[in-house]
C-alpha cells in the first residue's frame, strides 16, 4: 500500500451524534424487518404513517405541474409565496388566525425538518427546553442535536402540567428558553381547550420564555372536538410558532410538506437556516399542496371519520381483551395501558416485541417516548377496521389463550361482512414502517 502506513483510521461522529439518547425503537424494528423478510403477515400498527390515498384532484395537480419544464428549476427555500398564502387564508378560515405570508409564514420539508432546524436556528449550547414525558421523540432528539438540553416534566394537560412547568421555569438557571406543546398529542392522544393556552401564553410572557406548538394532528378530531390553535389565543403569536402538517390530515406523509407560522423573528431565524440548507421543494408538490389547502377541506373532515370509526373498533376490542382503554377525540393514536396480569412484570419493550414475535401485532412501546411511557402501548389506526379486528383477534389469542391466532402466512382473504360494505381489504399495507413516528 502507497505509504505502507497500517495504522488503523479511525472514524468518529460528531458529540452531536453521540449525545442522542438511545433509540429504543431499534430492537422491534429489527425483529419487524427480519419476520416480514420470513413471510409473516405482520399487522403494523407501530408508525403513524398514513395508508389511505392522497386526494385525486391533489395527485392530478402533481401531475399536471410536472409536465410543465419551468416548475423543475430550483425552487425557493421559504416555498413558493402562493402556498404560503393559503396556509395563511386556512388559518384565517379555520381558526380566525391573521398571518402575514411573508412574514409569519414559511413551508418547511415536512413539520419534522422545520421542527429541527428551529431547534437549530433558537439553540445553542447551554440553552434549555420544557418537553413533557411521554413525547414525539424529535422534540427531544432536535434539541440535543441542536446542543441543548431537555427538561422533561411530566405530560399533562391541565393546571397541574402548567403548575410543573412554572416550577422549572421559577428554579432553573439560566432559564429555560422554550417550552414545546403538542396537541393534540402523539403519543398520548391528550386533547386541550383554549384556555389551557390562555394560560399557557401568560406563563410563558412572565417568565419570557418561547412557546414551540406542534399542532400536526390538529385538523383528525373526534365526535365533534375542534382542537384550538395556539396561534389563536391572544399574545400567541408575540411568543411563539406552532407547526402544522400535509402529511396525517390529507394523507400526504411522503410529500414532506409542513409549515411553521406566527412570530416573525422565530419564522425568519428558521427561513435563514433553510436559507443555507436547502432549495425548498419541488414546485409541481406545492403546486398541488396549494390545490389541497384550498379545495381539500372536506377531505379532511372524511379522513378524520374514517379514524373516528377505526378508533371505535380498536377501543371496543382493547376493552373486550381486558384493558381499561380512554377513547381519544383526536390525533391518530390510541395510547393504552397494557392490563398488569398481561405485561407480567414486563416493560413495554419486552412486551411489544412478545406481541409482535407471537401475534404477529406490532405496536409502538410507551417507553420509547420517554419515563413516563412505561406501562403504555401506542397503538395506530393505520389499518383498515377489517386488519383491525384481525390485530384484536391475534392479540386475545396470544393474551388471554382464548384462539390461535394464524400465523405464519397471509391471511385468508374472508373479510367481515360489515367491512366488505366499506371495501376494506385484508391486506398488508405499510411494508417499511419505522416506529417512532
Ligand atoms: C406530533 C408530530 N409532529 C410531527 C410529525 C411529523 O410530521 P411531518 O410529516 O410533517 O414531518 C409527526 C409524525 O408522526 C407527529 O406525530
Amino acid at each position: 500500500m502507497a505509504g505502507g502506513n497500517d495504522t488503523p483510521i479511525t472514524i468518529e461522529a460528531s458529540t452531536r451524534i453521540k449525545r442522542l439518547p438511545p433509540y429504543l425503537f431499534s430492537r422491534i424494528n429489527a425483529l419487524k424487518a427480519s419476520k416480514r423478510r420470513a413471510g409473516h403477515d405482520v399487522i403494523d400498527l407501530g408508525m403513524g404513517n398514513p395508508i389511505d390515498p392522497a386526494p385525486d384532484f391533489v395527485v392530478d395537480k402533481l401531475t399536471e405541474s410536472a409536465h410543465d419544464a419551468r416548475n423543475h428549476r430550483y425552487s425557493v427555500s421559504i416555498g413558493l409565496y402562493n402556498l404560503r398564502r393559503e396556509i395563511a387564508r386556512k388559518y384565517k378560515r379555520r381558526y380566525g388566525v391573521e398571518l402575514d405570508p411573508d412574514n409569519e409564514v414559511v413551508v418547511t420539508i415536512g413539520s419534522k425538518e422545520g421542527f429541527s432546524h428551529l431547534m437549530l436556528a433558537m439553540l445553542g449550547a447551554g440553552d434549555t427546553v420544557v418537553v413533557g414525558d411521554p413525547a414525539y421523540p424529535i422534540h427531544v432528539y432536535a434539541v440535543a442535536l441542536a446542543g441543548a438540553n431537555v427538561i422533561s416534566v411530566p405530560l399533562g394537560n391541565d393546571e397541574a402540567f402548567l403548575a410543573r412547568i412554572e416550577h422549572v421555569l421559577k428554579n432553573l438557571f439560566p432559564r429555560p428558553k422554550l417550552l414545546i406543546l403538542n396537541y393534540p398529542h402523539n403519543p398520548a392522544a391528550m386533547t386541550i381547550e383554549e384556555l389551557f393556552y390562555r394560560q399557557a401564553v401568560q406563563l410563558a410572557r412572565q417568565y419570557n420564555v418561547l412557546i414551540v406548538s406542534d399542532f400536526a394532528y390538529g385538523e383528525t378530531c373526534f365526535d365533534g372536538y375542534r382542537a384550538p390553535s395556539f396561534l389563536a389565543t391572544p399574545g400567541g403569536k408575540d411568543i411563539g410558532v406552532e407547526f402544522s402538517t400535509m402529511s396525517k390530515p390529507y394523507n400526504m406523509a411522503g410529500w414532506r410538506v409542513g409549515f411553521c407560522c406566527g412570530n416573525p423573528q422565530m419564522v425568519r431565524a428558521l427561513a435563514t437556516i433553510k436559507g443555507y440548507y436547502d432549495y425548498g421543494h419541488f414546485a409541481p408538490i406545492q403546486i398541488a399542496s396549494i390545490l389541497a389547502l384550498r379545495n381539500g377541506d372536506e377531505f379532511v373532515a372524511r379522513q378524520a371519520l374514517v379514524y373516528q370509526k377505526r378508533r371505535d373498533v380498536l377501543v371496543a376490542g382493547l376493552r373486550k381483551i381486558g384493558w381499561e382503554v380512554e377513547l381519544p377525540r383526536a390525533s391518530m393514536f390510541v395510547w393504552a395501558r397494557v392490563a398488569g396480569k398481561h405485561l407480567a412484570g414486563q416493560g413495554t419493550i419486552d412486551f411489544s416485541l412478545r406481541l409482535l414475535e407471537e401475534a404477529d401485532v406490532a405496536v409502538a412501546p410507551g417507553r420509547g417516548f420517554g419515563e413516563n411511557g412505561e406501562g403504555f402501548v401506542r397503538i395506530a389506526l393505520v389499518e383498515n377496521e377489517l386488519r383491525i379486528k384481525q390485530a384484536l383477534r391475534q392479540m386475545d389469542g396470544c393474551l388471554n389463550g382464548r384462539k390461535r391466532h394464524q400465523r405464519p402466512s397471509r391471511l385468508a382473504a374472508k373479510p367481515d361482512s360489515d367491512s366488505q360494505a366499506d371495501g376494506e381489504h385484508l391486506t398488508s399495507h405499510d411494508q417499511s414502517g419505522i416506529i417512532g413516528g
